[in-house]
């Protein structure tokens, strides 16, 4: 593994690729298998089969691996997904996998992509220095910086999780596509693109986990269906404050849309005001409504040495 990469073309007609999907990823893993027309390689995950009752992880590839490309998939979340990712990146070293891609649908704790106060980590660069170690290249899905890729030493790319949730509301005549803050714009422009609609963005002012601020803003919503677009819903404040906004304003649908939906403790019911919440397979939820592995399976290249 490891060394200069050189890439010829992507991976369409891929003959010896297999999957291999970590337990945060597996309906993702088989859609991607699907999409490329590739195997997958079974994995047995399960406590410790020695019984060591301290809830460590363990995992055991059930396919032979050896000389193989492997695509592994794997979001990064809960962490624990980290500590399982970590054993099957291990697991294929030793299998003697011949290159090993590695898919991070979604990137946990690339909101801490830098120090906000003396004293803490950078995270999201402390999670690529340690994962990339077994990994030939890795793919990212609406990081929520792509500067984060500046994090890996091996090839990274980021694609977007974005044309999935368009290809999902492309009958729903979204009007207005809106960022409920001004990180999330390239969100919402991407996806008003999409869907032929118009696009802004709201100035929000967090003040603490659960509670945000969203400033009214002049964007004519009266009569209009709105979609709501975040990289990540995890509690749900952010969309649901600006949805409570919208629906004041005057808008006659709304729609919450988000590619990573973590939905954290009450955030399904925060969002209950919205007509529609929508997600894609990066985490796998309740919402999940498309995948984003057409995509993905787009973006691989495959290499040559
Ligand atoms: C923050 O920068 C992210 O883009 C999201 O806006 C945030 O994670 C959403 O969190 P919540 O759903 O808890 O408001």
């Amino acid at each position: 593994m490891c060394g200069p990469l050189k890439y010829r073309r992507q991976y369409s007609a891929r003959v010896s690729l297999k999957v291999v999907a970590g337990s945060a990823s597996r309906a993702l893993g088989k859609a991607l298998a699907s999409a490329l027309r590739a195997d997958t390689v079974d994995v047995a995950f399960e406590k410790h089969p020695g019984g060591f009752p301290d809830d460590e992880r363990y995992i055991r590839l059930e396919g032979d691996v050896a000389d193989e490309d492997i695509l592994l998939v794997q979001s990064t979340h809960p962490d624990e997904k980290i500590v399982e990712l970590m054993l099957l990146q291990d697991a294929l070293a030793d299998e003697r996998a011949r290159h090993v891609s590695l898919v991070i649908p979604y990137f946990g704790y690339g909101r801490q992509d830098k120090k906000f106060s003396a004293g803490e980590p950078i995270s999201a660069r402390a999670l690529a220095r340690r994962i990339q170690v077994g990994a030939d290249d890795v793919y990212t899905v609406s990081a929520h910086e792509p500067g984060i890729l500046r994090f890996f030493d091996i090839p990274a790319r980021d694609v977007s999780g974005i044309p999935a949730i368009a290809r999902h509301l492309k009958g729903s005549a979204i009007d207005v596509v809106l960022a409920p803050d001004a990180n999330a714009r390239r969100f919402a422009q991407e996806l008003a693109d999409s869907l032929g609609a118009k696009w802004d963005y709201l100035e929000k002012k967090r003040i603490d986990s659960f509670t945000v601020e969203v400033e009214p803003k002049s964007v004519r919503v009266q009569g209009l269906r709105v979609a709501i677009v975040d990289d990540v819903i995890s509690t749900g404040t952010s969309i649901a404050t600006a949805a409570r906004m919208v629906r004041e304003q005057g808008a006659s649908h709304v729609v919450a849309a988000c590619v990573h939906g973590l939905f954290v403790g009450e955030s399904m019911k925060r969002l209950s005001g919205c007509d529609e919440v929508v997600a894609t397979d990066t985490v796998e939820s309740l919402a999940t409504r498309v995948s984003v592995a057409p995509e993905v399976a787009a973006s691989l290249r495959r290499p040559t040495g």
